[in-house]
C-alpha cells in the first residue's frame, strides 16, 4: 500500500457518474476529494453531505489553494470551457469523456495545457482494467501475431429508458460514437496502436426521443446527431477494424470486439467495463480458450485513470489517459461523422503514442509504481 501523500481533489459536476469517483477514494487512498461545486446547488450539497466533504461555488473551488487535481465531471457541452478555467486557475485536471466537443476545442485545451505546465487526463479509464490490460500483454507478448482486422459493436437502445435527464446523449457531444466509440477507440489505440483513416455510413433514425425514466417521463427532446453509425477505420499497423455504434438497436448479440490476427483471433471484453473474459482461439478447429487476467482492477474501478493522474504527478512520468491520445479520439469522432456527411475517406491528422501498460498485477490501489 502506498504511503505517498495523497492529491487533494475538488469535483465540478456533482451528477449520475460523480458518486462512482466518490466511492473511487475508498479504493485509491492517492485520491482525496475535498470539495465539490456544481451550477445545481442542490445537488453539489448533497453530495458533500453523502460524502462529508464541502459544498462552494465553482469560482470559490477553482480559487482554494488547498486543490491539487479538478475533476471535472460536467456534460459534455461544458467539458472544454471547465477544464481551461481549471487550467487557468493552476489546476491539473482529470474529466469525463469526451474530451472536447470537436478538434478545435480540443486543441485548445491541449494548447493551454502545454502553455501552462499543467496535466491534463481525460476518461474513459477502463483501458487500466484487468480485461484490456490482459488483451494489451497477450497481443505484446504476440499470442494471436499482427493482427489484420476485427469488429467493434456497440448497439444499444439510447439512453432515455435509464438516465434522470439524457438530453446531452442527443445533443452535439452525444450520440453513440461521442458517448461511445470513446471506449472502443481508447480499447483498440491501447491494443494496436493509432487510427490512420476513417470511412462511415450514419443515420438519424427518430428525429426526436421519448424520454420513459423519471423525473422527466414523457418529456420529448431533440435528436441533433447521427444514431446509428457504421464505420470502417484503418489502423496505422495495417489493421481494418468494422465498427458499428448505434442508439437504434433494442438487442443484439455480437461480440463488443474480436481481433484477429495472423496466427490466431482474440475476443476482447465490453471495454466500457473493467473485467470480462479475454479469450482466444488459435485456428477455426479450435474452441476459445479464456484466459487469467494480468490485474485485479475488474470491478466497477471509475477514477482509477484519476488514481493514475496523481501517482504521475508525484513520480513524474506521463499519465496513462493523456491528453494526446483523448485528442487522437476525439479526432477520430469527429472524422466518422465527417466521413458520412461528405460520403469520403477521412485522413486522421493527428496520432498518439499508446499509453503503457500497467505493471502485472498491480492491486489494492497501487498501480505498481
Ligand atoms: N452517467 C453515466 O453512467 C456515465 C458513465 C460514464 C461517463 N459519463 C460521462 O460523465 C459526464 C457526466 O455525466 P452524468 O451522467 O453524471 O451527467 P449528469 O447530467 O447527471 O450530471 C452532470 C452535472 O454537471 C453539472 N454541470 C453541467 N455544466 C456545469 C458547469 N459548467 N459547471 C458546473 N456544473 C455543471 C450539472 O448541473 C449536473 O449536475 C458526461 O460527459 C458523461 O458522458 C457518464
Amino acid at each position: 500500500m502506498s504511503t505517498l501523500k495523497p492529491k487533494r481533489l475538488g469535483v465540478i459536476g456533482c451528477g449520475n457518474i460523480s458518486t462512482a469517483y466518490f466511492k473511487a477514494t475508498q479504493t485509491f487512498p492517492i485520491l482525496n476529494i475535498v470539495a465539490c461545486a456544481d451550477l445545481n446547488k442542490e445537488a453539489a450539497k448533497k453530495a458533500a453531505e453523502t460524502w462529508n466533504i464541502e459544498a462552494v461555488s465553482v469560482d470559490d473551488l477553482l480559487a482554494r489553494d488547498d486543490i491539487d487535481i479538478i475533476l471535472n465531471l460536467t456534460i459534455p457541452q461544458a467539458h472544454a470551457s471547465v477544464t481551461m478555467q481549471a487550467l487557468k486557475a493552476g489546476k491539473h485536471v482529470h474529466l469525463e469523456k469526451p474530451f472536447a466537443l470537436d478538434r478545435d476545442e480540443g486543441k485548445a485545451v491541449v494548447d493551454l495545457a502545454k502553455s501552462t505546465g499543467l496535466r491534463v487526463s481525460c476518461a474513459p479509464d477502463t483501458f487500466l482494467g484487468g480485461g484490456i490490460q490482459t488483451c494489451r500483454k497477450l497481443l505484446d507478448d504476440g499470442a494471436i501475431g499482427k493482427v489484420v482486422a476485427g469488429t467493434a459493436f456497440m448497439m444499444c437502445p439510447g439512453h432515455e429508458s435509464w438516465h434522470p435527464n439524457p438530453g446531452f446523449y442527443y445533443a452535439k457531444g452525444g450520440g453513440p460514437v461521442f458517448d461511445m466509440a470513446t471506449y472502443y477507440l481508447t480499447a483498440l489505440i491501447t491494443l494496436i496502436g493509432p487510427v490512420k483513416a476513417v470511412s462511415s455510413v450514419a443515420a438519424t433514425t427518430y428525429a426526436t426521443r421519448t424520454i420513459t425514466s423519471e423525473p422527466r417521463k414523457g418529456e420529448i427532446i431533440p435528436v441533433e446527431v447521427p444514431t446509428h453509425v457504421s464505420s470502417t477505420l484503418v489502423f496505422h499497423s495495417g489493421a481494418i477494424i468494422t465498427m458499428v455504434m448505434s442508439f437504434d438497436v433494442h438487442r443484439h448479440s455480437n461480440h463488443p470486439i474480436e481481433l484477429h490476427g495472423e496466427n490466431g483471433s482474440m475476443q476482447v471484453p465490453d471495454p466500457n467495463t473493467f473485467g470480462g473474459e479475454v479469450k482466444l482461439s488459435m485456428n477455426r478447429r479450435d474452441d476459445w480458450h479464456a484466459q487469467d487476467l494480468v490485474n485485479s482492477y475488474t470491478d466497477n474501478m471509475r477514477g482509477i485513470g484519476a488514481a493514475d493522474l496523481a501517482f504521475a504527478i508525484i513520480n513524474d512520468r506521463p499519465q496513462r489517459c493523456h491528453s494526446d491520445m483523448a485528442f487522437h479520439v476525439l479526432d477520430v469522432m469527429q472524422a466518422m461523422h465527417e466521413a458520412s456527411d461528405t460520403g469520403t475517406q477521412v485522413m486522421i491528422g493527428s496520432s498518439c503514442e499508446r499509453p503503457a501498460p500497467l505493471p502485472m498485477g498491480a492491486a489494492g490501489g497501487d498501480l505498481g509504481d
